[in-house]
């Protein structure tokens, strides 16, 4: 069977993009950045960002295009003997199951965003009682609204990587960008915003040494670029063979790092300006509020006390978490897609239906038992299997594959790699300094005194 490509630099860096801006940098980054100390966030995440993502996103990069193929079929691949290869295929299918979880909660929440969208429209059509149906949580609108939210990524997904992957990505990308652009410029524009601003941008130097700080933006970092469970190395696989892959590994990194500054000068903004109307936008202890609370409560009331704007407002900026969580969500309905068609040979369409199915099974699972359930598998899934897995790809790629395959493949578009900087420095990098980096920071958080 034919596999897919895509088919130009330009659709790889707009569906990576789209895979690693998501509700990540929109709701994540800001939310961790408020409760963590502003500035001093940013300045963390932006050093772990350069220094340990990239290097480790182009470890997925080349491991996919060199595999061609899905994250436990390419591990495989380039493993010889039992240990090595049984490692090998542990590791791509817990990539593969961690994709698949992480698709389960991203679901939940994409489907709040979805009926967010709608609850705007209906209050314009004076529809109240489903408007607040819509804003309300409760089970049923959970399970109606991450369903949806699955079936959409399905429809995408089973039309393959051009037909599919590549034309939602170049579509909703730039409007993604448009609506994130608009609403700055409006809410900057709010009394208020100033001081969000500054609070966002300039960092209190003292907070730089938490450990929950360093955890914390080392998690965002992972998750961020979608690293660790085979969304990046699965794009890989479908970059054309002559395309510089450090060159678009590093736009990939820019611009998903632009996006969550650019988040963040948005929703913190947002945050003080509400706090103008009489919104209360700390906790008890102290901190900015963050997670669902900053969400669906202090930005709705800002947007409330827009008057005329409002609705136009609010209808903005959920359609803008929506299209940013299925461009995402894309890319890790991907990962067990490709698994089943070229490991169990099933069609496209049938694999398509088959991972839509489970997904919209546990995430039904994982609704149902909300309180309990939840946010154990965000943890585990993004503060630790990420990491965990992203260590081991960095192993696989810097001491199991061979350093002439290594440096065949990315030759094949730079010429003259050898020469340059990255060649110098990234093999060692993710040989050593990388999985160095990961166990330290994973090993002091669990520290007593962490
Ligand atoms: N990077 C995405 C975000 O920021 C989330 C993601 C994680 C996507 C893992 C794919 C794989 O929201």
């Amino acid at each position: 069977m034919k596999r897919g490509q895509f088919s130009s630099r330009l659709a790889f860096i707009l569906a990576a993009s789209g895979s690693a801006v998501g509700l990540g940098n929109i709701w994540g980054f800001p939310s961790k950045a408020a409760e963590n100390g502003g500035g001093a966030f940013l300045l963390m995440y932006l050093f772990l960002a350069f220094l340990l993502a990239y290097p480790a996103l182009m470890a997925e990069l080349t491991l996919g295009r060199h595999g061609r193929s899905n994250m436990v079929s390419t591990l495989d691949s380039i493993t010889s003997g039992l240990v090595q290869k049984r490692l090998g295929q542990l590791t791509g299918i817990m990539g593969v199951i961690t994709a698949t979880m992480i698709l389960c909660f991203y679901s939940i929440i994409a489907g709040w965003m979805m009926a967010h969208t709608l609850a705007s429209i209906m209050q314009t059509l004076k529809m109240y009682k489903i408007a607040e149906w819509l804003v309300t949580f409760s089970l049923w609108r959970n399970i109606c609204f991450s369903t949806a939210f699955i079936s959409l990524t399905l429809l995408v997904i089973s039309a393959g990587v051009e037909k599919g992957i590549e034309i939602w990505s170049k579509r909703l990308m730039p409007c993604m960008l448009l609506l994130l652009l608009g609403l700055i410029v409006y809410v900057l524009l709010q009394p208020g915003a100033e001081e969000g601003l500054k609070i966002f941008l300039v960092p209190d130097f003292t907070q730089l040494a938490d450990p929950q700080l360093i955890l914390s933006a080392l998690g965002q970092a992972f998750f961020s670029l979608s690293l660790g469970v085979g969304t990046m190395l699965i794009y890989g696989s479908y970059i054309r063979s002559d395309e510089n892959l450090p060159v678009a590994g590093a736009l990939v990194t820019v611009s998903d790092t632009g996006v969550a500054v650019l988040a963040g000068m948005l929703i913190i903004p947002a945050l003080f300006a509400a706090q103008q109307l009489g919104v209360d936008i700390y906790t008890e202890t102290g901190r900015l509020i963050s997670g669902p609370d900053l969400i669906f409560h202090a930005l709705p009331a800002l947007f409330e006390g827009m008057g005329e704007a409002e609705a136009l407002v609010a209808i903005a900026f959920f359609t803008l978490m929506s299209i940013a969580a299925l461009t995402s969500s894309i890319s890790m309905f991907e990962v067990p897609v490709s698994w089943a068609i070229e490991t169990q040979k099933m069609s496209r369409l049938k694999a398509s239906i088959a991972v839509g199915v489970f997904t919209i099974l546990i995430s039904g699972i994982i609704s149902y038992k909300f309180t309990s359930i939840f946010e154990i598998v965000v943890v585990a899934t993004t503060e630790w299997a990420q990491p965990i897995l992203s260590l081991m790809l960095c192993l696989f790629c810097g001491w199991l594959m061979h350093r002439n395959h290594l440096l065949d493949e990315l030759k094949q578009g730079v010429p003259d790699l050898e020469s340059g900087l990255f060649w110098r420095i990234w093999p060692t990098y993710v040989k050593i300094f990388c999985p160095l980096l990961i166990v330290i920071i994973l090993v002091q958080s669990f520290l007593p005194f962490s």
